[in-house]
């Protein structure tokens, strides 16, 4: 494991408060003590991603994520731990380079990413060697520079189904990592390369690492897919990807403004054409996520997607979102047998740009799209109410009536009536209360829960509950089977260490599932009122169950021997002394086990 001095990685996180770490990636909404937001980690309607600047922490309380600033970077950019700490390091100007980060770390993260090098290189090399000449040849007719196709580094995937297989270190790698790298694919009892006969474009990270493929086929009007990309894996998730953001990120930011495309080919033919300022989503719908990422570099976006009407449906789905998410959204319009790729090739660089420059607003295109002028009130009625319902969706209200009169404006329309129609339906608003969905709190019986909350109860700094839970508590009176594997991490870091705050206590966990589950008991300690008679509810609670459960036992055993009236006897006896011991819980827990 690579090393960064315990105090620098303090000093990077006092640095960084998480609030404003967080609000770079994503948009959050103050109310009550924490921020809160819809989550970026999966799919929700409410808010259920909270961020404490108080314990500098956050948590989903939907899909259970949570940690502290590194930990959401890393989560949120599937970067190391290192990574995460750098870039944490950069972000306020701390030097770290000093110190030795060794370069062997074999998380398998790290092997992935090794992996995918190696298969970018293999494949780009391939090109160029006696396999690649149809290829090449190929690309050259399609009009693709030498400069483009190595600086984008484009291979070459040879007809075979074990060009790859065969080429990578086995030992090195492990199967785990082949398989999880979907660089290979799998039937029965044999895997093989899922990229063969085709062209590859490596689709890069913002660390110009290679974390997916794209493959096209050589083949003219065949039944298989004219693309195949590689499916999600641990570190490639489609929806937070653009193809070749990599390289264009900065010349973004500069200029402000970015052309987004929908293909591999038209965005290489933009950018050898001198139209750096490029993206494309390669593959997949456009996404909030692709939006939130937009718009970290660029005011201005515009949407350059294929002439023909899956292109313009596209057009509009991504227009709605990177509006949504405040860009300033344009479109360019293609006649209906052009991309970008062939309108570059065919009218060439001067004529595209006359095109950009004359770009639409995005209501604008909404209004020829439908051929607005053309529809009678009914109709005109109906596309404006749907558009509205797209407005409503947008999570700011003063952003919302902006945009509505800026239909107003567009579409030749009242904009208090506009409004109206806006305000209709406002339930489906996103400015609810969060709520809070804890599911994982269904247990078993009282007794559960009671364990739940005695975790909780120790991570309390400089408290009698965290004293007396100390000498009370062990993981062997947990009958939650992982329940009593957080308690025993839990106990073990406080354990000695009365000052520990409940924030500091997640950072020493290392097992992720726990870790996380830590974070929320922390989030979630607030609402605590009365510590220590809980801590004594509790503890009564679960030795009230044992006892239960011990007797419940025994009634089983006394219908299981129903002829033998002698251990019948002694087992009713054993039932009663476990009644007494009941009884006698009351005495024994009391607040006074708090101050022995
Ligand atoms: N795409 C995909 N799977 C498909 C078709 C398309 O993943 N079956 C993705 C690819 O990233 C492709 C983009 O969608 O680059 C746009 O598709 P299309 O316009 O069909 O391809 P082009 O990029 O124009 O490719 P070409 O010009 O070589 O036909
Ligand atoms: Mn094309």
């Amino acid at each position: 494991m690579a090393k960064i001095p315990e105090h620098k990685i303090e000093q990077i996180k006092d640095y960084n408060d998480i609030v404003e770490v967080i609000s770079s990636y994503i948009q959050l909404k103050k109310k009550g003590q924490n921020y809160w937001a819809k989550c970026p980690f999966h799919d929700e309607k409410t808010a259920s991603f909270s961020v404490s600047p108080k314990k500098q922490i956050f948590h989903c309380f939907g899909c259970g994520v949570g940690g502290n600033v590194i930990n959401f970077v890393m989560d949120y950019e599937k970067i190391t731990f290192i990574e995460a700490v750098k870039e944490l390091a950069e972000r306020v100007n701390v030097k770290i380079d000093e110190f030795s980060v060794s370069e062997k770390d074999t998380s398998d993260t790290t092997r992935l990413y090794t992996l995918n090098e190696f298969a970018a290189n293999l494949y780009h090399n391939s090109l160029f060697s006696s396999k690649g000449k149809i290829p090449l040849e190929y690309l050259k007719e399609r009009g693709l520079l030498k400069q483009t196709i190595e600086k984008f580094k484009v291979g070459y995937a040879p007809d075979e189904w074990n060009f790859f297989n065969n080429k990578y270190d086995k030992k090195k790698f492990g199967l785990d990592v082949i398989k999880a790298s979907g660089l290979l694919a799998e039937s029965k009892e044999k895997i093989y390369d899922r990229f063969r006969n085709r062209i590859i474009f490596p689709i890069y990270n913002l660390k110009d690492k290679p974390i997916a493929f794209g493959g096209r086929t050589l083949k003219k009007n065949e039944k298989i897919g004219k693309y195949i990309n590689t499916p999600e894996t641990p570190i490639y998730h489609k929806s937070y990807v653009l193809y070749g953001l990599n390289i264009t990120k900065d010349i973004i930011r500069k200029s402000k403004e970015v052309l987004i495309v929908e293909g591999y080919m038209d965005f290489l033919q933009l950018f050898q054409n001198g139209f750096t300022n490029c993206v494309a989503c390669s593959g997949t719908a456009f996404t909030t996520h692709h939006g939130k990422i937009i718009l970290r570099y660029a005011e201005t976006a515009i949407l350059i997607y294929d002439g023909d009407d899956a292109g313009q449906k596209a057009t509009m789905r991504a227009g709605y979102i990177l509006t949504s998410q405040k860009v300033n959204c344009k479109i360019l319009v293609l006649n209906k047998e052009d991309d970008p790729d062939s309108f570059l090739q065919e009218h060439g660089a001067e004529k595209f740009q006359k095109k950009i420059d004359k770009s639409i607003s995005f209501l604008s295109f909404l209004k020829k799209h439908y051929k607005f002028d053309k529809l009678n009130a009914t109709q005109k009625s109906k596309i404006v109410t749907d558009i509205i319902d797209e407005i409503r969706q947008f999570s700011d209200q003063i952003y919302r009536e902006m945009i509505i009169k800026d239909i107003a404006e567009e579409f030749n329309l009242e904009y208090e009536s506009l409004l109206k129609q806006l305000r209709k339906k406002t339930f489906k608003s996103h400015d609810n209360s969060p709520q809070i969905h804890i599911r994982e709190k269904n247990f078993k019986n009282q007794s559960e829960a009671a364990q739940y909350q005695l975790i909780q109860l120790l991570l309390i700094n400089n408290s009698k509950t965290r004293k007396a839970g100390l000498k009370y508590i062990t993981p062997d009176i947990f009958s939650h089977e992982f329940l009593s594997e957080v308690v025993a991490k839990v106990l073990g870091i406080v354990n000695n260490n009365d000052d520990i705050l409940p924030e500091q206590i997640p950072e020493k966990i290392h097992e992720e599932k726990i870790r996380r589950f830590v974070v929320r008991l922390v989030m979630e300690l607030d609402s605590i009122i009365e510590p220590e008679k809980t801590l004594v509810a509790c503890l009564k609670q679960i030795e009230k169950q044992m006892i239960q459960d011990q007797y419940d036992d025994l009634s089983k055993q006394i219908q299981n021997i129903k002829n033998d009236d002698k251990a019948n006897l002694e087992l009713i006896k054993q039932q009663v002394k476990l009644m007494k011991d009941k009884k006698e819980l009351e005495k024994i827990y009391t607040l006074d086990i708090l101050d022995e």
